[in-house]
């Protein structure tokens, strides 16, 4: 069900945890399946230094998070916020259709933590 690229990213996956000393901090839920996400950045000069996450999302989150964090790395936050779930999906090489809405988690996640480092927050009101 799941493509080489896919599996590979969920059994060694990139850049997890937490930036204890982070400039900002996304969150995202799933409606669908009930599952969380969480992105730290650390941004200098208005690029991405350095990203982790977090995730109790399942094997396509674990891998579309993942790669999220290495094809945004180094990126400027204007150009990290036009990178979509489809783009993370397709970069995977796929994803399975019923799967799709995994790699919204991750995205989603990215761009509420550069909004919230653009209104002078590390957290939404939600953290
Ligand atoms: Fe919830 Fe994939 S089923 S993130």
């Amino acid at each position: 069900m799941y493509n080489e690229k896919v599996v590979e990213h969920f059994c060694n996956p990139r850049n997890v945890g937490e930036l204890l000393e982070a400039d900002a901090i996304g969150e995202n839920g799933s409606f669908k399946c009930g599952d969380t996400m969480k992105i730290y950045l650390k941004i200098k000069d208005d690029r991405i230094e350095d990203i982790r996450f977090q995730t109790y999302g399942c094997g396509a989150a674990i891998a579309s998070s993942s790669m999220l964090t290495e094809m945004v790395k180094g990126l400027t936050i204007d150009d990290a916020l036009k990178i979509t779930n489809q783009d993370v999906a397709d970069q995977l090489g796929g994803l399975p259709p019923l799967k799709l809405h995994c790699s919204n988690l991750a995205a989603d996640a990215l761009h509420n933590a550069i909004e919230n480092f653009r209104n002078g927050k590390v957290h939404g009101e939600s953290a």
